[in-house]
């Protein structure tokens, strides 16, 4: 698979460029060709069992878990990276950010060679009862994510060796495991239906604001998720969030990291 799907940070890990390249928004009929590869990329993950995820002591979030991750922690690892998967919006949402009628879009990953998706690592905090049970609340919050992944954790580009090993949760594209997704579509659609979907948990549009926001403040520049809350935005009407990435970025001394993947 090519590499042209995202940037590997540099050795400033603050700032990354995830660009819509190889791996990215497919195009008319390229869209079957990319359901089909991701389908047979995915499949070379086979997951972990929950017998497993019970044993993780960290979980990595990529999507909602990274703001409100929902159960109490010992520690937090922030930003830190995974490589080799790409976030993106592509898994439907029937129970919390749209209904079975109207689904709405949440965040999933697609395996990418040379990608790298930011978020936060958090350590489940407390005795082996409470462990077990913030795993159930887990299985239970992200219960249409049908593959658990034990994946190597970064925060030093400089470094090989990870930081952290995590557990993370990842819808895949298999209809049989995954019913509700949805797969790649024109960015312009991806925000007209996040624009117009709520579900139980509130608007879709309220978790790529957030998710966006999350981003911000790690000083990490998501190319294409910044463009879809400008197209969102723009749907709604609202204003700008007047940070734009590079200005957060330069505002903290960061330089953009504009390094190929090495
Ligand atoms: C995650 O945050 O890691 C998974 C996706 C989500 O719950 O939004």
């Amino acid at each position: 698979m090519s590499r042209y799907c995202g940037r590997h940070p540099g050795t400033r890990p603050l700032v990354s460029v995830q660009s819509g390249l190889r791996c990215a928004r497919p195009s008319g009929r390229a869209y079957q060709h990319t359901l089909a590869m991701t389908a047979s990329a995915q499949s070379l993950h086979h997951g972990v069992a929950q017998s497993e995820a019970y044993k993780s002591e960290y979980v990595f979030g990529f999507g909602s878990l990274i703001g409100n991750p929902g159960f109490e922690y010992s520690d937090k690892v922030e930003p830190c990276y995974i490589k080799g998967w790409r976030r993106v919006f592509w898994q439907g949402s029937t129970d919390h950010r749209g209904t079975p009628e109207a689904p709405g879009r949440t965040v999933t990953l697609e395996p990418c060679e040379g990608a790298v998706t930011w978020g936060a690592a958090y350590k489940i905090a407390g005795d082996a009862e409470q462990r077990q049970e913030t795993i159930t609340y887990l299985e239970w919050r992200e219960k249409q994510y049908d593959l658990r992944e034990i994946v190597p954790v970064f925060t030093d580009a400089s470094s090989s060796q990870p930081h952290v090993t995590a557990l993370v949760y990842i819808a895949t594209s298999d209809r049989s495991a995954n019913p509700n997704y949805l797969g790649p579509a024109p960015l312009d659609d991806i925000a007209l239906q996040i624009a117009t979907s709520v579900g139980p948990s509130g608007p879709n549009r309220d978790y790529l604001f957030a998710l966006a926001a999350s981003m911000r403040r790690m000083n990490v520049q998501d190319e294409e998720l910044f463009l879809l809350e400008a197209k969102v935005r723009a749907l709604l009407d609202l204003p700008g969030n007047g940070d734009s990435s590079s200005t957060a970025a330069a505002a903290a001394g960061v330089p953009i990291d504009s390094s190929e993947p090495s």
